[in-house]
């Protein structure tokens, strides 16, 4: 039975959106630790590389200033995206670049707290390229930088990175059919024990009337709409739209999002409103808006080309400098368009079974995902059964794949066990001396389990360190009492070890 928490009301006025918020604010970054959000497509090293890229175009088109580019990554979650990046403009930067420094932001404080202590952010931090902020984007106002204790300059180029964030804020809802505009008011209600991602919307269309907004760039886009539609459900992201518009309106800005969403006024045409639900929920983003908005301001847009918008790539830019939007041009066509993350992101959905690959197109991938750890993940069940069957010169590209995969790695809570993988990897390389320390990390990180400890032991055992090769045996007889190998390995220790006494 449905239990409703409201009357109904305009959905940007919906209790859903509070429950969205609560989610987020009360899960913190466990939101992934079981993958119910989604979130290696936003945050791999594919994107990163090239967010970075396109970011960097832009700003060493820019005027020279005193000041820094500030790159803000709103409603961060995890801060994978913004930690690779700056990794990234670390790698790629000249040592003409300006100076740049990425500000990982999200509602939610216990996102913050953890980016904060990441052990992958320590070094970032250390060498000032990064800093934190609370940024919720209902409220407008600029933020206030944690680690440099100021506020973000009211006049620093700023770029904005919004993965997965115009599907997931407070969205207004209209009906165009037929003619006719509507707004669509809801009535949220939840199951008996249910969570925010069992959500129930009651759905009632109400007449629009003139001037809805009584502002003149979002009656427009609602006129547009009314014009262009025959028959559809839209989305706009309106309270997010208004408190991003006075924190660009004064400065240079590049705003570069990923989203599931519309980019063009047809691809609404026929679309039932979309509630989906992932863990939290989220709608189809209206990247059309957000251009729309840009381009009111004096902006430019792009949008990826793919007709596919399961996945696609938006950038805006607001410029009042010679130049800077040919630079911006170039470099969207080659990072976001042409092979781009989201082209990146289908290649990989339609890559057959590990199994059915070979060395040279694992390494292949490895390379083409900027040496992404969860692209490594995947494939490292097979691959290290692979390297005896690799030639030299593919076990030389492994090995000089393998401390990149490492260095770029922002461990989350998902089960990839990379450090264990990379332990195993370099095992099959006969390398147990460069396989200790990750074998040793994926106790820490992963947790003890049954292949750890056998991993370990036959490590340990190579090294020539037998007695605590033993000691790993035993911890992994724990988990698997009757494994035979373990028996095996055992009696050969205690043979070896009688025959030196
Ligand atoms: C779907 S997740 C995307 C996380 C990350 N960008 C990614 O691609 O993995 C949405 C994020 O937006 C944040 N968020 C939701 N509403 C927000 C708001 N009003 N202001 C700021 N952040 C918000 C959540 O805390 C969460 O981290």
């Amino acid at each position: 039975m449905v239990r409703w928490l409201e009357e109904s009301v305009p959905m940007s006025q919906s209790v859903l959106w509070d429950l969205v918020r609560e989610y987020y604010e009360d899960r913190g970054p466990d939101a992934w630790s079981s993958a119910d959000v989604p979130t290696q497509a936003t945050t791999n090293c594919h994107m990163a590389e090239a967010y970075a890229a396109t970011v960097l175009a832009w700003a060493e088109a820019l005027t020279p200033s005193d000041e820094p580019v500030y790159v803000l990554e709103l409603g961060a979650g995890t801060g994978r995206l913004g930690a690779r990046v700056a990794m990234a403009l670390q790698r790629q930067r000249l040592r003409t670049s300006p100076a740049v420094v990425v500000v990982i932001t999200d509602l939610s404080r216990k996102n913050i707290d953890a980016c904060k202590q990441h052990p992958t952010m320590q070094p970032l931090i250390a060498a000032g390229a990064v800093d934190f902020a609370l940024l919720d984007l209902e409220q407008p106002g600029p933020p206030r930088l944690e680690l440099r204790d100021e506020e973000l300059s009211a006049t620093a180029p700023l770029a904005l990175l919004a993965n997965y964030i115009v599907d997931s804020v407070r969205q207004d809802a209209f009906r165009f059919r037929d003619g006719a505009a509507h707004e669509l008011w809801v009535r949220a209600g939840i199951p008996e024990g249910g969570a925010v991602a069992d959500v129930k919307l009651d759905i009632k269309p109400v007449p629009l009337g003139d001037s809805h907004y009584a502002d003149p760039v979002f009656d427009d886009l609602l006129r547009v709409y009314a014009e262009q539609l025959e028959d559809g459900d839209v989305f706009i992201p309106t309270p997010f739209l208004r408190t991003l518009r006075p924190l660009v309106a004064d400065r240079e800005t590049l705003f570069l999002c990923a989203d599931k969403g519309h980019r063009y006024v047809p691809e609404w045409e026929g679309q039932p409103p979309a509630v989906v639900a992932h863990g939290s929920i989220s709608v189809t983003a209206n990247l059309h808006a957000v251009a729309h908005m840009f381009e009111a301001m004096g902006g430019h847009a792009w949008h990826a080309d793919s007709a596919d918008t399961s996945f696609t790539i938006s950038a805006c830019l607001l410029t009042q400098q010679a130049g800077v939007e040919e630079h911006v041009t170039r470099a969207y066509a080659h990072w976001l368009n042409d092979y781009g993350p989201a082209d990146f992101e289908r290649l990989g959905d339609a890559l057959p079974e590990p199994s059915e690959l070979s060395v040279e197109l694992m390494l292949s991938l490895i390379r083409l995902s900027h040496y992404d750890s969860s692209t490594f993940a995947m494939l490292a069940d097979t691959l290290p059964d692979l390297v005896d069957e690799a030639t030299d010169v593919q076990r030389e590209d492994l090995l000089a794949a393998m401390p990149k995969i490492w260095e770029r790695h922002y461990r989350i809570d998902t089960h990839e066990c990379v450090a264990f993988h990379l332990g195993r990897t370099y095992m099959e390389l006969d390398l147990a001396e460069l396989a200790l320390p990750f074998l040793e990390s994926s106790l820490v990180d992963d947790g003890p389990d049954f292949a750890v400890h056998y991993n370990l032991a036959l490590c340990l055992e190579e090294l020539g360190r037998d007695a605590d090769a033993v000691t790993h045996l035993h911890l992994a007889q724990a988990f698997s009492p009757d494994d035979e190998e373990v028996f095996v390995r055992l009696q050969e220790l205690a043979d070896k070890r009688a025959e030196s006494a």
